[in-house]
């Protein structure tokens, strides 16, 4: 890059129009008190395009003087940002070709010569009419479009040697052309177009509506075998647990397992119209959520003892009266229901019985029911505390 120097020839001096002045104290008006000289980058960029394009000294130090703030402070910026012209520049276009690896892989090189042909053979000296002047800057930020140019606020992607002279084209003639990619691309996507996400039904609604559907059907499902396994189910029911909740794609997963199978045995080999197949396999969905859901996490729950008359829970050391009694209430009657307990199961009691997390593990309730269950007895009604 070439060193930013301040141009030999400088205008006397330089003071913004009315109408610019006016903005610039409206700009400053927007920094808090005392930050006044954040202002400087608008300010010298609206200097710039007062001078025709480039910043002369004088607009620097007026700009300074606006802001409060010392002469060469506005220098290092101004001779910092390449934004900002030190020299006059081509009247209807001064083009900033990018030239750092990603634009450089991709042909600027090609871009540069263009320039040299078409505009001087050395940047920052204007062609012979004065209209375009180009000069070599780094990275503008738009390498996913490489190679770039920028000419004033705007940038010109994706061209070619041949599409770049079109461009300076449209800037002789007074009528730019559109900026932004010169393929047509939008923004940085594919340049071949996309690659993924290609089907059309992700975005008419109908992949949506088909998860949709399926999210409800198999909602409904679990409803039905939560109903069907509540405790507050009528009684008679000899395993009345509540069905813990079920992720739908578990769900899913239980329902299609041998699914083609069960339905053949479930309709009797008969062609069935859609809606008696539907209800076969909302059965046999319900089904296996149950069986799945008990054979994973419920306990054994009873509406009544066995024999009309339960165990003495108050036998297991930890279990007092009044914690058989709730045991009871729930539908543990006998030592062989929590002698089968699994850790799922104790889970499920302790979030039932209130204040007494851990006591089941830590007490042992689950080996003390299985001696209990197979004769033995404690020595006191106390009951008697397990060995470790
Ligand atoms: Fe050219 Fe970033 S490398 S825009």
């Amino acid at each position: 890059m070439a060193v930013r120097r301040v141009n030999p020839d400088q205008p006397a001096e330089f003071a913004f129009s009315a109408e610019n002045l006016a903005w610039a104290q409206e700009t400053i008006a927007k920094y808090p008190s005392g930050k006044q000289a954040s202002a400087i980058i608008p300010l010298l960029w609206r200097a710039q395009e007062q001078s025709g394009g480039w910043l002369p000294e004088p607009a620097i130090r007026a700009v300074c003087d606006l802001l409060g703030m010392a002469h060469i402070r506005g220098m290092e910026v101004a001779t910092f940002y390449t934004m900002f012209q030190l020299s006059p520049v081509g009247t209807k276009a001064h083009v900033q070709v990018c030239g750092t690896t990603p634009c450089m892989l991709r042909g600027s090189r090609d871009l540069i010569s263009v320039c040299q042909h078409r505009i001087h053979e050395h940047p920052h000296t204007p062609n012979s009419d004065g209209t375009l002047s180009w000069e070599e800057v780094e990275c503008i930020g738009v390498c996913a479009n490489a190679p770039v140019v920028q000419i004033g606020k705007d940038t010109y992607e994706d061209l070619t040697a041949e599409q770049f002279e079109k461009v300076l084209d449209g800037f002789i003639a007074g009528k730019p052309l559109k900026p932004g990619s010169q393929t047509g691309r939008t923004a940085s996507c594919p340049a071949g177009g996309p690659t993924s996400l290609t089907d059309q039904s992700l975005y008419d609604g109908s992949t949506i509506d088909a998860w949709r559907k399926r999210f409800e059907e198999t909602s409904e499902a679990t409803d039905h075998a939560q109903e069907a396994t509540s405790p507050s189910s009528p009684a008679g029911s000899s395993s009345a647990a509540a069905a813990p909740a079920v992720h739908p794609a578990a769900l899913a997963a239980i329902a299609n397992a041998g699914l083609v199978k069960e339905l053949e045995a479930r309709g009797g080999g008969k062609a069935m119209s859609a809606g008696e197949l539907d209800k076969i396999k909302a059965d046999m969905l319900r089904d296996r959520v149950i069986a799945a859901a008990q054979a994973a996490q419920d306990p054994e729950l009873l509406s009544e003892p066995r024999g009309g008359k339960g165990d003495d829970l108050s036998l297991i050391w930890g279990v007092a009266d009044k914690m058989a009694e709730k045991l009871n209430s729930i539908g543990v009657w006998h030592f062989d229901q929590i002698a089968k307990w699994t850790p799922a199961n104790v889970a499920w009691f302790e979030s039932r019985l209130d204040g007494f997390k851990s006591r089941v593990t830590r007490e042992k309730w689950i080996e003390q029911a299985q001696k209990l269950a197979s004769g033995w007895r404690p020595d006191s009604k106390a009951g008697e505390r397990p060995k470790d």
